[in-house]
């Protein structure tokens, strides 16, 4: 019997980085740099929302990083980084023209197939927003196919705002419904001030339509699952994006498992009823 591949990507994809060129940057934060990138001959990646790459830089090493940018706008892609340690930290310090290593699409991202015809509740603390860019803008890109689009946007203070001029777009469309917070207020900030769970009792939703993407530091997830099961979203809406420390990538080395399931696989975007049987992993 012929082994069948894990993910339906060329061989040479699926196990070697490719030399990819940055062709722009932004400081967005202190921490958090944006980076727009072009894969060789200016292929498009070929992702999803919600899937990520990971990002080698040699000498240095491999982290796995979530696509921003939406497939429906550009060949090339985008990447949000904080730098948080080695890899990252170098990663900050390359400027446009650069080469680094990509290698993916990986993993599970949001079923936006699914989602259609549905209303689309967006949850994103912190850097979580970085995937759920890339959903929100695959939504207006086919705003059509979905309902009402809902995002709720929390960050810890007004310095962490990643996508500035996009916040301002979200803020003014008639078409989205854009709800932003932040932990502690300043004499520049005149919107609302709570963790974002804050926002979730206000909302009128049509509960058994609305599809719930939820991605934030993993403090977030106990509260605000909690919020929404007083909302009573039902469970079987909700997707949630999880974060774990990765090797391969591509289910050989075993790094990123959780009980069962590795997360380079089968996530990192999960539907709750199976992340919900997943001990530890919220
Ligand atoms: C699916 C997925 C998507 C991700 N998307 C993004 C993204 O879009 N933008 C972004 O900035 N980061 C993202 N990350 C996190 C990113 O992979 C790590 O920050 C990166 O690997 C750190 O590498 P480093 O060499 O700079 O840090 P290291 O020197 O390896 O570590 C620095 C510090 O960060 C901690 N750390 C490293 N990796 C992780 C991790 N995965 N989870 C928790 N703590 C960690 C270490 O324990 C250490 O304290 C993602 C991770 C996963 C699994
Ligand atoms: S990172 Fe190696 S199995 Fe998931």
């Amino acid at each position: 019997m012929t082994a069948q591949p894990i993910i339906s990507i060329p061989t040479k994809q699926l196990y070697y980085p490719e030399m990819a060129s940055i062709t722009k940057v932004e400081q967005f934060t202190e921490k958090e740099k944006w980076f727009e990138i072009e894969m060789p001959g200016g292929r498009p990646l070929g992702h999803m929302p919600g899937q990520f790459v990971q990002v080698s830089l040699f000498g240095v090493g491999e982290a796995p990083i979530s696509i921003t940018s939406s497939p429906t706008r550009t060949d090339k892609f985008e990447l949000c980084v904080r730098r948080v340690g080695m890899l990252t930290e170098k990663l900050h310090q390359l400027e446009t023209g650069a080469k680094i290593g990509i290698r993916g699409p990986y993993g599970k991202g949001f079923e936006v197939e699914a989602f259609k015809g549905k209303d689309i509740l967006v949850i994103g603390g912190g850097i979580g927003i970085v995937p759920l860019r890339s959903l929100i803008n695959y939504v207006i890109d086919n705003r059509k196919d979905y309902g009402r689009l809902i995002i709720l946007y929390g960050a810890k203070d007004t310095s962490e705002f990643l996508y500035p001029d996009e916040l301002k777009e979200w803020s003014k469309s008639s078409d989205i419904e854009y709800h932003v917070t932040v932990d502690q207020g300043s004499p520049d900030w005149n919107g609302n001030v709570g963790v974002i769970t804050t926002l979730i009792p206000a909302l009128d939703l049509d509960l058994e339509n609305t599809i719930t993407a939820v991605v934030g530091p993993p403090v977030m997830y106990k509260f605000v699952l909690m919020t929404l099961k007083t909302k009573k979203i039902p469970e079987i809406n909700i997707y949630m994006s999880l974060e774990r420390r990765m090797k391969c990538g591509v289910g050989k080395c075993g790094h990123c498992q959780i009980n069962y399931s590795y997360v380079c696989q089968e996530g990192p975007v999960y539907h709750y009823p199976v992340l919900k049987t997943l001990q530890e992993a919220i």
